[in-house]
């Protein structure tokens, strides 16, 4: 099929109150990686953080052609590792070091990483600059673009946090010959989702290309980055506090939070996107909102994809709707869901979300839960 937009190799730029910076997907960009920090982080000292996995892979030559001669602060890999403990750890730990305003920090790895990275970058010393490099697929199609940063609390994901967007952003697709199957299929969610909530030929070149993009063709893999990054761009450009159309690439991750906090983490977090997209589809066809049959296309695409389809019955409902009292879109105590009415567009409202109740909550979930 053809590919609905030409193939480039610049940056893509994406721009905030207080500037704009270069988003590199590049195959081999790893190699750079001290040359692109000096460029990007003009006179700093820097300090790179990485969790033990990212770093031994590194150290041992695996990840790329990554050359890296400064200090590194490592962190155990998972989202276990996304709380204000580690936060407080790495803090620490640069003080100890004595890193000073001067300093900048590189956050090489997931999308734990980059959370994790930037808030320490956020709240250091009142801010320092930073550099994203996104490891893992999920990171690279969207946690290392828009500035948000967080770590997650006992009563819900991301819930403290800050907004402070990165230097630049170095997205090497090699890196990901690494990555384990079950995390390369997590941060397809996200990109089915880009494509779901802005761009119907996207969603449609996704459909074609399933196979390609399960053996990693690298040709098709950097296209599907680059498509990604450029939808969230546009969208994170516009919107950069969240005020209003940024709502829709929260589309299932009202629901994926919840039940990621209710599986105990059990759920990797596109895993839980996945599942997200598609109650929230079935929200929407429910209430008359999505055009009928929404969910079935997108549940068949992320079926195809490997990603969990039904809502596993070991999760209470109870649960789930408790996980959504603290979601940050909520307005006067209701849920709010930024709600696709079909392939490529969210319903349009004042804020781009739609009010919820716990019983078409509770439908929903019905209708998508194992038999
Ligand atoms: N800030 C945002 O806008 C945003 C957007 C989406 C998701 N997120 C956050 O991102 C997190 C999920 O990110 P993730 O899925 O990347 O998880 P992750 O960071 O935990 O990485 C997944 C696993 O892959 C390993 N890994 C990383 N790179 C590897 C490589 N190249 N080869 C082999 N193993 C590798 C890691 O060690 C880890 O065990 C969640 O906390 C989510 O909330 C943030
Ligand atoms: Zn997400």
């Amino acid at each position: 099929m053809e590919w609905p937009g030409e193939f480039v190799s610049e940056p893509v730029v994406v721009t905030h109150a207080g500037g704009s910076y270069p988003v590199y997907v590049e195959p081999g960009i790893l190699g750079q990686l001290n040359q692109r920090a000096l460029e990007l982080l003009p006179a700093r000292r820097l300090a790179m953080i990485a969790d033990t996995t990212v770093h031994q892979l590194y150290q041992t030559g695996r990840l790329g052609a990554v050359t890296w001669c400064g200090e590194t602060l490592t962190v155990p890999p998972g989202e276990a590792s996304k709380t204000r403990e580690t936060w407080a750890h790495l803090t620490d730990g640069l003080l100890g070091r004595g890193y000073g305003r001067d300093s900048a920090l590189i956050g090489l790895g997931g999308g734990v990483v980059g959370d994790l990275a930037g808030f320490v970058a956020a709240t250091y010393m009142r801010g320092l600059p930073y550099l994203l490099v996104p490891t893992t697929l999920l990171a690279m199609v969207d946690a290392s673009v828009g500035g948000k940063t967080a770590v997650n609390a006992p009563l819900g994901k991301n819930l403290i946090g800050a907004f402070h967007p990165p230097a630049g952003v170095l997205a090497d697709p090699l890196a990901l010959s690494t990555l384990p199957e079950r995390e390369f299929r997590t941060g397809l969610a996200e990109a089915v989702k880009h494509a779901l909530v802005a761009d119907a030929p996207y969603f449609d070149w996704i459909e074609t290309e399933v196979p390609a993009i399960l053996r990693r063709d690298s040709e098709v893999i950097v296209r599907l980055i680059r498509r990604s990054v450029e939808i969230k761009a546009e969208v994170v450009s516009e919107d950069e506090r969240e005020t209003g159309r940024r709502a829709v690439l929260n589309a299932g991750h009202t629901v994926a939070h919840a039940l990621e906090r209710a599986s105990h983490y059990q759920l990797a977090h596109g895993e839980a996107v996945a599942l997200g997209l598609i109650v929230e589809c079935e929200i929407g066809e429910q209430s008359g909102i999505a055009q009928p049959g929404l969910r079935t296309r997108v549940a068949a695409l992320l079926d195809e994809f490997g990603l969990p389809v039904r809502v596993p019955h070991s999760i209470p409902l109870t649960a789930l709707l408790d996980g959504m009292q603290l979601d940050k879109k909520n307005r006067e105590g209701r849920i709010h869901l930024a709600l696709a009415r079909a392939i490529g567009s969210v319903h349009r409202t004042e804020r781009w979300t739609t009010a919820v109740s716990p019983a078409q909550m509770g439908a929903a979930l019905k209708a998508v839960g194992e038999a």
